[in-house]
């Protein structure tokens, strides 16, 4: 299993990270068994699994089950539980009792949106011994202040004002900072300017690992297409030729067969 440790490493050695999310038990065994680098609970858990249509929507209860679920399933994998909606933004207590609600749940590590006003508290998480990952660029629980999805850091003030992020999520402790949809080049300029890992999501070809949603990259929603989107399965067919197959056969009267049933 990759560690704190080797986050570090692999970007010294130039290795790669790859990191997808998961949010239950059945793909959760499915990842364990896969060469995946480390798993993200993300808080898209919202907008994926219950359909709302931002990640404003996650709360607490919703992340940790969801982290236990995907814990009973990837046993030997990374785990990284997203901080949700302003749990860390009502003060101390709060954001340490959600830490503590995700880390007794099975997660390895959690993950805090944003940088300038979350330093303090990510200092202090990473002091109690827990590990956090940063994210910056696009971050979705501001999705309404941003306006809308749309690629972070285009201005040359933006992007030194990422460059000086990324620095200061390092100076707090984070093992790795999650990069989203930021120009290539910037992409690069902010992963040299840390010695810790970025992990990019529609950030180019320069992170020091890359993220995509599971559900994503699978092709279960044939209606999301974003540009940095690569998909390497049409798993929305699949499933819905298996259920129509299913159906045909049950109207059909020819399932069950007698050897599928019991004498
Ligand atoms: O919640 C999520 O899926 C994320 C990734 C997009 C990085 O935060």
């Amino acid at each position: 299993m990759i560690t704190v440790q080797t986050f570090r490493k692999r970007k010294q050695q130039g290795r790669k990270i790859s990191m997808v999310t998961c949010y239950d038990f059945w793909s959760a065994k499915i990842l364990n068994q896969s060469e995946i680098d480390c798993i993200l609970v993300g808080d898209s858990v919202a907008t994926v699994m219950h359909g709302f249509d931002s990640t404003v929507h996650a709360t607490l209860d919703m992340m940790t089950m969801h982290v236990a679920a995907v814990a009973r399933g990837a046993t030997d994998k990374f785990i990284i539980a997203d901080m949700p909606f302003l749990t860390c933004s009502k003060g101390l207590e709060p954001a340490m009792n959600a830490v503590q609600a995700l880390m007794q749940a099975g997660a390895t590590a959690v993950k805090v949106e944003g940088a300038a006003h979350q330093a303090d508290l990510i200092a202090h998480i990473v002091e109690a011994g827990v590990p956090v990952m940063g994210h910056i660029g696009l971050t979705p629980q501001s999705i309404h202040n941003l306006g809308g999805h749309k690629v972070q850091g285009k201005s040359e003030g933006d992007a030194q004002r990422l460059i000086n992020d990324a620095r200061r999520l390092e100076q707090a402790g984070c093992f790795s900072i999650v990069l989203e949809c930021i120009p290539n080049k910037l992409g690069d300029c902010v992963s040299r300017a840390v010695e810790v890992p970025t992990i990019g999501i529609g950030a180019g070809p320069h992170t020091d690992g890359q993220v995509l949603v599971l559900h994503d990259l699978l092709g279960a929603n044939p209606d999301f297409s974003p540009k940095f989107l690569r998909r390497y399965a049409n798993v929305h067919q699949l499933v819905k030729g298996a259920i129509d197959g299913y159906h045909e056969d049950v109207t059909a009267r020819s399932f069950p067969a007698l050897e599928e049933t019991y004498g």
